[in-house]
């Protein structure tokens, strides 16, 4: 049975508030990404407000497939009042359950501070009370900033890989689905 699209809402940390993704938030992001080092894990390039602004509002009209949902959240530091990164899941059916596919990014300036952890750790309890079965991140070999982000959300490496990345995964607990 397809499960119901899941609603996003705003999380909080400590230092952060994940708010759900919206076309208005591509011109700040389009400069918090704007470094093309970002890109040297994740492929692609930097973009254009314009070509944000569009992606985003595929974005945020979800995904073509009514089993997938699409969630996103740009990474606002509360005491700055700006945007920093974003995190991401992509949940949908698979042949292990129900799964959240979980992506993270921080502006290049932003790094070190362990806003990543933080907003992934945030992501990662909301997932827990939703009916997910596996938490699922792929991240390159090399990329070491990551791989502890993977880890400090619960998820440990797996030897599959897919385009040369790492599948590391997080096996859920359904206790909530009785
Ligand atoms: C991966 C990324 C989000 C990390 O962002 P961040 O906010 O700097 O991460 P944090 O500050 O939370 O640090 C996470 C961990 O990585 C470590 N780390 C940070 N930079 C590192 C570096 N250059 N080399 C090795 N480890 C590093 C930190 O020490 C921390 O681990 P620790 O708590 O065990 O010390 C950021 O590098 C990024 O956006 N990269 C490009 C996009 C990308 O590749 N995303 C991954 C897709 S899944």
């Amino acid at each position: 049975m397809t499960e119901p699209r899941t609603p996003i809402t705003e999380l909080a940390t400590g230092r952060l508030d994940l708010l759900p993704l919206l076309v208005e938030h591509a011109e700040e992001m389009a400069d918090v990404l704007s470094d093309p080092d970002l890109h040297t894990f994740i492929g692609g390039a930097p973009e254009t407000p314009d070509g944000l602004r569009d992606r985003y509002r595929r974005m945020v009209a979800g995904a073509p497939d009514p089993a997938v949902t699409w969630c996103n959240w740009v990474l606002r530091l509360r005491d700055e009042a700006c945007l920093v990164g974003t995190v991401q899941a992509t949940i949908g059916p698979s042949p292990e359950g129900r799964k959240a596919e979980i992506a993270w990014v921080v502006g290049t300036r932003w790094q070190g501070r362990g806003f990543a952890k933080e907003a992934a750790t945030a992501l990662t309890a909301w997932l827990e009370a939703q009916p997910i079965d596996v938490i699922v991140a792929h991240v390159h070999p090399d990329h070491q900033a990551s791989a502890a982000v993977a880890a400090a959300c619960g998820l440990t490496p797996t030897d599959r890989t897919q385009d040369g990345e790492t599948r590391w995964e997080r096996t859920l607990d359904r206790r909530h689905s009785g």
